[in-house]
């Protein structure tokens, strides 16, 4: 048997053993800590910043708890934490950075195989992304949803409810007083948001992807079943060590496929694009934007949580979760990949039910036939756009309007609710310098809020068009990942006010009524943004970054590096 890759840290005699070992036990291992059990690296997010996470130092116990009854040794480490709500200016910015901290980490320190405990949305990412790139043998476990939130009788859903309720207030319907009611009534557990958000729809790809175990996704972060599945998480690990079984093994473009076919059949957030797209990079797997359209777009969205439909995942959790929506569609998946249980997604979700075909719906009453992503392209996004037809308007898919454009964030917050602002409920709203280098980011602030003086007259969508993404829990027919951005000078950048814009999406269009002549006048006087700030870890990004049809990932982070054993450090 090969030497554990552990086993170049602790195992042997002389000094290096020594001193390895030695620091070690002042942590009050014995020695037989050393004796070449698999170490498994536990990567725990928890950050009191991270509120999603708030429950990480409890639920590590039960991992480390599985790792030892299989005859491992956990050792947990910390890595960077990317949570939504707080990060500024958007957690995405951090969320290659996160990546790279999990990368080194794993690679720089003695460890078998590692557990990834991830949550808010660009955890998941940043994690598996880092632990892709270093191909040991790897596991997600989520933490979980939060409970529904309830309030005044019904139940409401993390941020789509924000963005709704927000909405009534400058609309004059709901009151202010509510408002703050609302706001305790919201987070009512600890856990991630409980809508299809892109915490939840990223706990779905992992388990789709063959990256966790089943029924990963839906477990709230407070029920005991939370703990159980951490538990199992942490003996599956110290197995995989033992069968090296890795990420390459398991991400290959079969469970991409599966994973996007699955992310139409629950109507998952469009951030998942991104993020598939920046990890299948990492292994090497071949996918690309169209991938997303050419997998998914047969896929009937079944799955009715908000923002698409009406429930919540505490709902999809006693409905079965992932694994009764797999088996839904299961004519669709490839039943043959291979998962981080060793077996096939068909022996996975073998047992699996649905318990409640309200929540997990049939085929045949599907919230929208054809779900997914839809891939847009034209002269306003020769790199592609997408939109998610789920959470749009019927009645906009098809639409030519009048844009009007805003230069940037700053620019749409400064006239938005200007009454002279020349703009009915037919235009086509336009931000840019948004995108990954714009932002820099690529903030989730593509689903622009309407103007007070339309909401007031009961408009409640209109189509947005950005370099942007936009939150997984909002909706609403809101085009996104304009790719190029318009801060590379991408067509975004050419707009003007008044010009006209096409979008179809049955036809996957998006253009620009504009001539190619006066595209070209206008670019000779395009001058980039200044940057939001030079050097550090945001010069790096935006120098590096690759535009969102390459998943906005750093070019030099691209691809698997390994975890041959670094030279010693003395
Ligand atoms: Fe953390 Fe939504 S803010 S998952």
């Amino acid at each position: 048997m090969t030497k554990r890759r552990s086993q170049h840290w602790f195992g042997g005699q002389g000094k290096d053993a020594f001193i390895h070992r030695s620091w070690m036990k002042n942590n009050g291992l014995p020695d037989d800590a050393f004796d070449g059990r698999p170490v498994i690296g536990i990567c725990n997010t928890f950050s009191e910043f991270t509120p999603c996470h708030v429950h990480f130092r409890a639920l590590v116990e039960h991992i480390k708890a599985g790792v030892l009854e299989a005859g491992g040794l956990p050792l947990e480490f910390p890595v960077f934490s990317c949570g939504e709500s707080n990060l500024r200016p958007t957690a995405m910015l951090f969320r290659n950075l996160a990546s790279m901290d999990v990368e080194e980490a794993i690679r720089g320190n003695p460890m078998d195989g590692v557990v990834l405990m991830a949550g808010c949305d660009k955890t998941t990412p940043s994690l598996v992304m880092g632990a892709a790139s270093c191909d040991l043998p790897s596991i997600v476990i989520s933490g979980g949803p939060m409970l529904n939130g309830r309030f005044q009788g019904r139940a409401i859903g993390s941020g789509t409810d924000v963005w709704k309720f927000s909405e009534d207030v400058r609309a004059g319907i709901m009151s202010e007083q509510d408002f703050a009611h609302a706001e305790s009534a919201m987070s009512r557990s600890p856990g991630h948001c409980m809508t299809m958000g892109t915490a939840s729809t990223m706990a779905s790809m992992v388990e789709a992807l063959g990256l966790a175990l089943p029924g990963n996704a839906a477990y709230p972060a407070v029920d005991a079943r939370r703990n159980r599945i951490a538990r199992m998480t942490g003996r599956r690990i110290v197995e995989m060590v033992t069968d090296d079984l890795r990420p390459s093994a398991i991400l290959t473009r079969q469970a991409f496929a599966n994973a996007i076919r699955v992310n139409g059949a629950i109507g998952g957030s469009t951030n998942a694009v991104v993020h598939l797209l920046a990890i299948a990079g990492r292994v090497g797997a071949k996918l690309g934007l169209d991938d997303w359209d050419a997998f998914g777009r047969d896929v009937p969205t079944i799955l009715d949580l908000m923002p698409s439909g009406r429930f919540l995942m505490e709902d999809f959790c006693y409905a079965g979760g992932i694994p009764a929506v797999m088996k839904e569609i299961a004519d669709m998946l490839d039943l043959d990949a291979l998962t981080v249980t060793g077996k096939s997604v068909r022996d996975n979700i073998a047992d699996a039910r649905n318990d409640n075909p309200e929540v997990i719906r049939p085929r045949d009453r599907a919230l929208t036939p054809h779900g997914g992503i839809g891939v847009l392209r034209g002269n306003l996004a020769p790199d592609g756009a997408i939109i998610k037809p789920s959470a749009a308007s019927p009645s906009l898919m098809k639409h030519r309007g009048r844009a009007v454009v805003f230069e940037d964030i700053d620019d749409y917050k400064a006239r938005i609710d200007d009454p002279a602002l020349d703009i009915d409920e037919t235009s086509i709203m336009v931000l840019r310098n948004c995108g990954p280098k714009g932002y820099p980011g690529m903030a989730e602030v593509g689903n622009m809020a309407l103007p007070q003086k339309l909401l007031r007259k009961g408009v409640r969508d209109m189509i947005r068009i950005s370099d942007a993404r936009m939150s997984g829990t909002a909706f609403g027919t809101v085009v996104l990942h304009a790719a190029p951005e318009a801060a590379v000078g991408g067509p975004l950048a050419l707009v003007r006010s008044g010009d006209m814009i096409e979008l179809d999406v049955e036809a996957r269009k998006l253009h620009l009524d504009v001539s190619e002549q006066e595209l070209a006048r206008r670019r000779q006087s395009w001058l980039p943004p200044e940057p939001a700030m030079r050097g550090g870890y945001q010069g790096l990004y935006v120098d590096h970054v690759l535009q969102a049809d390459r998943g906005a990932d750093l070019d030099f982070l691209v691809g698997n590096r390994g975890h041959a054993i670094p030279r010693e450090s003395h």
